[in-house]
């Protein structure tokens, strides 16, 4: 029975950041899981490869192409989706990018861009999706993809961790505002995971020590996999956390342990 709570037949749900790392294995397991799942991002070529696998094993898959910075791009994707399908389940607003430079040298615009894709396109997508939920009357799952980088800070993080700080409380707030209509909103906070992002990153020293820093930090003495952060996005999209809302999952080896 408690493995049936995971089971997502009939359901339907959105995806961003599906092209790549962490958003396709969430995608790949919603869809195993048995959800329809509308798979968004920038990127048409890796986002027609997450469709194709999905379709290959037997899932079912549509490719929405947008820019989560773009208010209009988001919300027609979203209005898209649910007309297709007639409803929507399950949000992961996963899309996001990473930034990374000493608090003396950022610049307003290296600010405004990490903010537009990883706050305001969380953002974006949680509006048009709640508001879906709530006119088709579904008591839907929201996850937002936030960052073990709140936790334990590091040199060059500002941007990138003032937009997953907001990501927290994006998530806590809506929580409160949507909980009546029985829609829970929850946050990932992943600590560091092998995907194109951070293997783009670890081409620089600064980045290659701080994925090796995270591995000695951990008490499993490892980084992370992207399907272990898909696993941790179906528990909350699922009926297994029928009651958990506001709050955030942090899959991250135990590097941060809050009290
Ligand atoms: P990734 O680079 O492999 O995938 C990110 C995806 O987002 C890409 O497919 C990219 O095309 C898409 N994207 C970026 N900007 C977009 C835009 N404006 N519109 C539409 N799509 C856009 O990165 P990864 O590692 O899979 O990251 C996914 C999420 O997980 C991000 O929000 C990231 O901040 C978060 N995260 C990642 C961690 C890691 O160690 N990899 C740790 C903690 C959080």
């Amino acid at each position: 029975m408690p493995v049936m709570a995971y089971d997502l037949t009939d359901r339907i749900a959105f995806v961003t950041g599906a092209a790549s790392g962490i958003g396709r294995a969430s995608a790949v397991l919603l869809a195993e899981a048995g959800a329809t799942v509308h798979c968004a991002d920038r990127d048409e070529v890796g986002l027609r490869e997450t469709v194709s696998a999905i379709a290959r094993a037997g899932g079912a898959a549509h490719p929405h192409p947008l820019d989560v910075s773009d208010r209009g791009s988001v919300e027609a994707a979203v209005e898209a989706a649910a007309s297709d399908s007639g409803r929507l389940d399950i949000l992961a607003a996963v899309a996001g990018i990473m930034h990374s430079s000493p608090v003396l040298e950022t610049r307003d615009e290296d600010l405004d861009r990490v903010l537009a894709v990883n706050f305001k396109g969380v953002l974006y997508a949680c509006q048009a999706v709640a508001r879906s939920m709530i006119a088709t009357g579904t008591a839907g799952s929201i996850v937002t993809m936030a960052s073990g980088a709140v936790d334990t800070g590091g040199p060059g993080l500002l941007c990138y961790g003032v937009t997953k700080a907001a990501v927290f409380q994006l998530t806590k707030t809506l929580a409160t505002e949507v909980g009546p209509h029985g829609i829970r909103v929850n946050a990932v906070a992943p600590g560091w995971i092998r995907t194109p992002m951070t293997e783009r990153h670890n081409n620089s020293e600064a980045q290659a020590h701080t994925a090796a820093l995270m591995s000695r930090m951990s008490p499993l003495g490892r980084v992370g996999a992207p399907e272990e952060i898909a696993h941790a996005v179906l528990h909350l999209a699922s009926d297994a956390a029928a009651f958990t809302t506001g709050q955030i999952l942090r899959p991250n080896g135990g590097v941060a342990m809050p009290w």
